[in-house]
This record gives structure tokens, sequence and C-alpha cells, in this order.
């Protein structure tokens, strides 16, 4: 489970020094994310939990008509997600610290509503999905990714089998904010419908998850690991004083570099991955 107070906190900290690994865990799942959204109009886009800005800046890069508002609830996310626009000197995008569950604006309302994994964290789905209904423009189009089930994903599952407390493959709630509550088709088709959303599809998009590359991959892996995922949470939860069923941090850190040894091809550690691409659009008035 990764709430609200969680992004805000450490783990948007976490996220905010690593994008540039995220963004490359991500690259293959961004490509046809990016294909999709390209296929629809829209000239006022909305991401939800833009993190560090990666679709956004795609998106404003690539459409110079439009304009771009990235929401997320994590300061340090939206910092980053500024410096990358402002280095890029796009005009057409903003990042604001923002609930999208609550965030509107009336006199430009979106069209086009985006995300990347960033709409698996709300307390309630239903009612952010029907909030986000009403602001956005009638005939508005959602795009979004999302993670498939967590037996579908090593880089998550192989790492939560590592530490003996760790709860990603069977949480106690298993559409509770976090990675893998989008898993199940159904669940979301019945969230989004009931919010006012209709057309609902799902394309399974199946992808390489990069962890590390370079010189020492694994090293670069255990890094990135370090700060995302399950042993990050494990390492969190040391750091707090609790017993996450293992000893300390060398332990977490031992057996992160047998598995990353064992997911190594040459100068490359990877894993393989799987996402929903889901679409939906708003009703016409
Ligand atoms: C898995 S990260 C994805 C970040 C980014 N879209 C990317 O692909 O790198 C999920 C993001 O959703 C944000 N988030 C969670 N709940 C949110 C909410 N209610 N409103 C806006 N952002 C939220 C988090 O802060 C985090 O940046």
């Amino acid at each position: 489970m990764t709430g609200l107070d969680e992004w805000q906190g450490g783990v948007g900290r976490n996220w905010a020094t690593q994008w540039r690994r995220t963004d490359r865990s991500f690259a293959a799942l961004t490509k046809r994310l990016i294909a999709r959204i390209a296929e629809l109009p829209g000239n006022r886009v909305l991401d939800i939990g833009c993190g560090a800005g990666e679709l956004s800046l795609a998106i404003a890069g690539a459409r110079p008509g439009v304009r771009v508002t990235g929401v997320d609830v994590s300061d340090d996310l939206v910092e980053a997600a500024q410096a990358r626009a402002h280095a890029g000197s796009l005009a057409n995008v903003e990042f604001l610290v923002e609930d999208a569950a609550r965030w509107s604006d009336p006199q430009s309302p979106p069209n086009l509503v985006v995300s990347r994994h960033g709409v698996m964290f709300f307390d309630d789905p239903p009612a952010a999905f029907a909030h986000l209904a009403t602001t956005v423009r009638p005939g508005a189009q959602l795009v979004f990714s999302c993670f498939r089930a967590a037996s579908e994903n090593p880089w998550a599952s192989e790492i939560a089998g590592l530490i003996p407390q760790a709860s990603v493959t069977t949480p106690p709630d298993r559409f509770a904010p976090g990675p893998f509550a989008f898993a199940d088709p159904a669940h979301v088709e019945a969230v989004l419908a009931a919010g006012g959303w209709q057309g609902i599809a799902f394309e399974p998009v199946d992808f390489t998850y990069v962890a590390g590359e370079g010189a020492d991959p694994v090293a670069d892996a255990l890094a990135f690991f370090c700060h995302i995922g399950p042993a990050a949470a494990a390492l969190r939860a040391l750091a707090t004083g609790d017993r996450p069923g293992i000893d300390g941090r060398r332990e977490i850190e031992e057996r992160l570099v047998e598995l990353l040894e064992r997911r190594r091809e040459g100068s490359r550690v990877s894993f393989p991955a799987a996402a929903w691409i889901v679409t939906a659009r708003r009703g016409a008035d």
C-alpha cells in the first residue's frame, strides 16, 4: 500500500532522486503509451500523478499547440518536473502540487486526460474518477497505464519474495492504493463506469523493465531498488525501527545483489513487466 502521505513524504523524495532510472525502467511502455495518446485529439491535457514529468514533457514537446498541466501531490517530484520543463524551454506545460481527486480548471477544462502509472493511489478511486469526469469537457478522452498483477511483474514479486514480511503479492486488500491496485480489469471498469466514463478498453502491454545498465549494471540496479519498490519499503521500515522480517540493510542488499546477478545479461539487468493501457471517454452531455 502506498498512500497520499507517503507520496508527499519519503516515497516522493526517493522518486525525485531516481527519475532518470524510473524513466529508463518505463521507457518501452512510455513509447506505447505516447503512441496511443498521439492517436487522440485534445488541446488541453491533464497528466494525473505526473511525477517528474516525462509524459507531460513528451506531449508538450510533440504538440506545441496544446497546453499541458501535470499535477502531483509530491513537492519534490513537481520541483523536478518544473526543472526539466525549464531546461527544455517548454512554455506550454506547467506542473502543480495538487491532488488530482480535487483539482479543477473551470476556465480551461481538459479534453485529454493522461497518466503513466499515476492513478492507482487514490484513497477513493470511484470518487476521484467521478470528480475527474466533472472537471473535463464532455467527450474528453482518458488514457492511462497501470501495472497488471504482481505475479506478472517479477521486478516486484521476486524482490518482495526476498523480504519475509513484504506484502506486495498478497496485500490484505488487493484494491488498496498501491502499484497493483488497478491490476484487475473488472475492478477498473467498475471504478470508471461508476464515475461516468464510457467505452472502457484494456490493451495488455508486456515490456522489458530495465533496472540497471552500464559498466556495473548490478550496482546501478541495486541503487535503484534501494529507493524504489518493495526493498526500498523494507529499508524505510528498518530506518523507523521496524524489522520487516530481516536483520538489517546489509542482508537486504546481499539478497538483492544475488537476484540482480541472476537477472543480468551483459551490461544490463532487466525484468519482464506487464501493464495495461486503459482508454475511456467521458460521455457527451
Ligand atoms: C508510480 S508514480 C508515477 C509518476 C509518473 N507518472 C511517472 O510515470 O514517472 C505515481 C505518482 O502519482 C502521484 N500521486 C499519488 N496520488 C496522487 C493524487 N491523489 N493526486 C496527484 N498525484 C498523485 C505520486 O506522488 C507519484 O508521483
